[in-house]
């Protein structure tokens, strides 16, 4: 059979609140052209992201009923610590409320501050909240992604993957006593959502264990990175992807996960140490901030749903479920003349909204223009992920930089919509299309000097 179908039946369903035209034009105005700002409520596909969105599976739904509430040595965090230790292979598994917690603890352990000259975390591109803990404890984050990966255009397999001369380079520069360790992020979200491949893996490790630094993973879509190197990289298509994926684990010293995404849950994380040091050190923040060791900012019920997520979002008909409908909206759009990040990312599907609306300036946000048009015709919720998000203020002279692209994210949550929904988003693309000329820019009127993007507030031009 050629129709990939979704590989499960639905149990219990979530009414969508239908809206008029009418009715949203009003909704937008009232959310100031910031469909953060917008109720969830109001919105009929939510595409803002794919974290901690997923539905939850029958045997995740019986596992909240099974949880352990107890504050210390809850049998629910047993079974989460046996799977991630299968998974993973990590010495200590630490168990946070989400991913930028882990990070946070990561970052206060690892990064030294006092007297030293400023420390450098490189990545193949750091995800904001995890650029944002290494800056707001003084170190620097560096991103060093592909060259290829930069042209949302050219398709090729591994886009998502690092730099690797680059990073031997910025080691011989400012040499690895600086460099307190190496992470790659698996997918490469801020660069399209890009798969890395294992013999990309492979190097940064090499490279970083060469200089006596240790080699973390940001592993929030681990299962989607995994499932694409079986697909792409020869010598892995008869692999299962849990095998892949034990693999990829298993070059690190550590990982921060944020398992709102690949766990199917809707909250939780957990920071994934082989050494010892550390971990000690890192319990001993994670009672400051988090709660016990044994759950962490996170209920026992929360701690049943992940661990049996992390089982399900291996099963390979999910992952080919998952990653074929992102590819077939990818797939129709394109054939629109929708330029977008090719080849489909595991989440998501990047619009290219410089390319696609070239009579809007970067400075009149293209990426929101596009993004208050999806909820206008359709009551679609995308994000924007240009200059909105990245530009840049200078303090001194007032006058605004672009970022390097201007795009629209429409992430897929977990196993809650279906084709028809898929199709739905095809025909409001084809709507945007035939008028994208009339489309007319935004000025931003009121903004926070950090994280803007969240609470923004624009007039149409
Ligand atoms: N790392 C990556 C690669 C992420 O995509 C995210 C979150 C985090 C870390 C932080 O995890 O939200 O659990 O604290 N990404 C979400 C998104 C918010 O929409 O892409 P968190």
């Amino acid at each position: 059979m050629r129709t990939i179908i979704e590989p499960f039946k639905i149990k219990v369903v979530e009414p969508i609140r239908m809206t008029t035209r009418e009715e949203r034009e009003k909704i937008l105005l009232a959310a100031h052209y910031n469909p953060f700002l917008i109720h969830a409520k109001d919105v009929l596909i939510d595409l803002l992201t794919d974290s901690g969105t997923a539905a939850m599976s029958s045997k995740q739904w019986a596992g909240v009923m099974d949880g352990d509430e107890s504050y210390a040595g809850s049998k629910s965090f047993y079974r989460f610590e046996r799977v991630v230790k299968e998974l993973t292979g990590f010495h200590s598994i630490i168990p946070t409320h989400q991913g930028r917690a882990a990070e946070k603890i990561l970052f206060h352990i690892a990064i030294r501050t006092n007297g030293s000259a400023q420390q450098i975390i490189p990545n193949n591109t750091h995800f904001d909240t995890t650029r944002a803990n290494i800056e707001y404890v003084g170190a620097k984050a560096i991103d060093l992604p592909i060259e290829e990966g930069k042209k949302p255009s050219l398709r090729r397999p591994f886009k998502g993957n690092m730099d690797l001369e680059k990073l031997e380079n910025l080691i011989r520069e400012e040499g690895a006593s600086k460099i307190p360790l190496i992470m790659v992020t698996i997918t490469n979200n801020s660069n399209g959502g890009q798969p890395v491949s294992m013999e990309n893996l492979k190097g940064a490790r090499d490279i970083a264990h060469r200089h006596k630094i240790p080699f973390f993973l940001d592993a929030a879509r681990f299962a989607e990175n995994a499932y694409f190197i079986k697909l792409r990289e020869a010598g892995y298509e008869n692999k299962s992807v849990e095998a892949i994926a034990q693999e990829i684990f298993r070059l690190a010293d550590g990982c921060t996960m944020s398992a709102k995404k690949d766990g199917l849950a809707n909250m939780g994380g957990f920071l994934g140490l082989n050494d010892r040091h550390w971990a000690q050190k890192a319990r001993a923040l994670l009672i400051l901030t988090e709660g016990f060791p044994t759950y962490g900012g996170l209920s026992g019920r929360d701690l049943e749903a992940l661990a049996q997520g992390f089982k399900e979002v291996l099963e390979e008909d999910y992952l080919r479920y998952r990653i074929r409908s992102i590819e077939y909206f990818g797939e129709k759009i394109l054939a629109l003349g929708v330029p977008i990040v090719e080849p489909p990312g595991g989440h998501a599907i990047y619009m290219d909204a410089k390319a696609f609306l070239p009579h809007i300036p970067p400075l009149e946000y293209p990426g929101q223009a596009l993004v208050n048009e999806l909820y206008l015709v359709a009551g679609i919720r995308a994000v924007e992920i240009g200059s909105v998000m990245f530009g840049k203020v200078d303090p001194k002279t007032g006058q605004e930089k672009s970022a390097e692209m201007e795009l629209v994210r429409l992430a897929f949550p977990r196993r809650v919509y279906t084709q028809s929904h898929v199709d739905y988003l095809v025909e409001a693309m084809e709507e945007v299309v035939k008028h994208k000329k009339k489309l007319r820019g935004f000025r931003m009127v009121a903004q926070e000097p950090s994280l803007r993007h969240f609470t923004a507030h624009f007039e149409p031009l």
